[in-house]
């Protein structure tokens, strides 16, 4: 077996090296099927794998393999029919639907291809917008936004509405609005997808940024090679399935022991 298949399987299976390792999220065997009238359509036909903390991975596969269906019963926003799904060590299927919006709201952050920010809210506003719903009094939301504009090149545009924006500027302020919180996870379901090529680029250099500084693990769907490329790990789907999962050899997770994960695999 190719060595970095061979890693990227063993992360896959057995997670990182050390001990007590806690996954940030776990599947076992989870299954999806749309009923529309008499109709069923089987999105997720058993899908098993673990994600460690602090990951950076990519979902891959044509449309309809079950990309943005995964990274919903992954955040919360819809629940699987069968199987496990565990999030920071809780399983989903056994919390409550207020449970999973708490949930979502303190530990997940989620960024969609469309971007998703509100018009008539400023740069600022709907990137502070998640810790308004939490709370947090305004200077400590303005000083928390400013500090990521800066990390993340909007600094300056904090005025501007979404429509003064480029789509790579909006997609910048949708990442922040998913990192203001501080998440664990961010789920981001094709974010490159309206963007250019050089765009897309940049924009994963802030995921990647922001992953590296705060270690907050990042899942994110893509149809687009050169993201994956990117990615330190990926999966694809076929047909609700996992079809593959590998990872970089030259990605591998800093913290990871790679001779003994050479060693484990042979
Ligand atoms: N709400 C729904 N009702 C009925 N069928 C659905 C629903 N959402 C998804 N599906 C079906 O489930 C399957 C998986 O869809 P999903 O949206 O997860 O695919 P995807 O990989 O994200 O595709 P794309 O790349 O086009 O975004 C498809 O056959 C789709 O038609
Ligand atoms: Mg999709």
């Amino acid at each position: 077996m190719d060595e970095k298949v061979a890693i990227g399987n063993h992360i896959a299976e057995h997670g990182v090296a050390g001990d007590g390792a806690t996954w940030a999220v776990e599947l076992k065997e989870a299954r999806k099927t749309y009923r529309t009238g008499p109709i069923e359509i089987p999105a997720l036909r058993g899908v098993s794998l673990r994600i460690a903390p602090g990951e950076f991975l990519a979902i891959a596969g044509p449309s309809g393999s079950g990309k943005t269906t995964l990274l919903n019963i992954i955040g919360g926003l819809d629940r699987a029919d069968d199987g496990e799904v565990w999030v920071e060590g809780k399983n989903l299927q056994l919390l409550s639907s207020g449970e999973l919006a708490h949930m979502r709201l303190e530990r997940l952050g989620f960024v969609f291809q469309a971007y998703n920010l509100l018009p008539v809210l400023t740069a600022m506003e709907n990137a502070e917008f998640t810790l308004l719903l939490q709370g947090v009094p305004v200077e400590r939301r303005r000083e928390r936004v400013q500090k990521l504009f800066l990390e993340i090149g909007l600094a300056g545009l904090e005025n501007r509405r979404p429509g003064e924006l480029s789509g790579g500027q909006q997609q910048r302020v949708a990442v922040a609005r998913a990192m203001v919180t501080e998440p664990v996870l961010i789920l981001a379901d094709e974010p490159t997808a309206n963007l250019d090529s050089a765009t897309a680029l940049s924009l994963l250099d802030v995921m990647e940024k922001l992953n590296r500084d705060h270690g907050t693990t990042f899942v994110f769907s893509t149809h687009d090679p050169q993201v994956m490329e990117r990615s330190r790990r990926w999966i694809r789907l076929r047909d609700g399935q996992i079809a593959s999962d590998a990872a970089h050899a030259s990605h591998v997770l800093p913290f990871v022991d790679l001779d003994a994960l050479v060693k484990f695999s042979k």
